[in-house]
């Protein structure tokens, strides 16, 4: 993203829809929020989980209770059984390794691994697929830019429903945004429910 306060004009609409399909399944949950930039949802479902992950390479970042983090290594926010801290997807796989993952959130997911750019993760796709085959979440949030998700460059919608297809349910596709808005605020999220433990 090119700065935050770009990302805090998207329509808040993603984080209402998602919070109230997450609202009566947080409870105990370990959640893990890839790439979380300031953890918006937060603010959106209630705090019963048992833990919250999120991971950020970005250099400034307001999380919900207003603590700013840096991009310094080991740079970390914990309030409660919250964790926010700086590191990049490729560190989340090995900080991971041998935790639960409940309900995995993949929110304004990125294409860097088709056009890298400073926001775009080159390596959010291969992560994915990694957490989810390891960890074998029981829910899976796709959030997403409906270019990214449906534009044939893209096709992320497409890609990662092939992907979790058989082992998953997916869930209604719900898009969001008119035609007159910025191509970054027309979004489409959906879920994947696991089919068998
Ligand atoms: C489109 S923003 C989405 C942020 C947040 N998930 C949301 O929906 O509000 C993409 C985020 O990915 C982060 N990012 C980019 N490359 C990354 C990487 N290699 N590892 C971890 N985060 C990365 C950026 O700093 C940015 O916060």
């Amino acid at each position: 993203m090119e700065n935050l306060s770009e990302m805090n004009r998207v329509p808040e609409e993603r984080l209402e829809r998602i919070g109230k399909y997450l609202k009566n399944k947080v409870k105990g949950k370990h959640i893990v929020d890839v790439n979380c930039g300031s953890a918006p949802l937060l603010n959106y479902i209630p705090h019963t989980f048992k833990s919250y992950y999120g991971n950020d390479i970005s250099p400034e970042l307001f999380f919900p209770n207003g603590i700013l983090k840096s991009n310094r290594k080991n740079a970390r926010m914990v309030h409660g059984n919250i964790l926010l801290e700086y590191g990049d997807d490729e560190f989340l796989v090995e900080k991971l390794k041998g935790k639960k993952i409940d309900i995995l959130l993949i929110l304004g997911a990125t294409v860097g691994h088709i056009t890298p750019g400073h926001a775009e993760s080159e390596t959010q796709d291969v992560t994915l697929k990694r957490l989810v085959s390891i960890h074998k979440p029981k829910i899976i949030v796709l959030e997403i830019a409906q270019e990214y998700a449906y534009d044939t460059r893209f096709d992320l919608m497409h890609r990662y429903s092939t992907e979790w297809e058989g082992v998953y349910k997916r869930g209604a596709v719900v898009k969001m945004g008119t035609k007159e808005e910025l191509p970054r605020n027309r979004r489409v999220f959906t879920t994947f429910e696991r089919k068998h433990e």
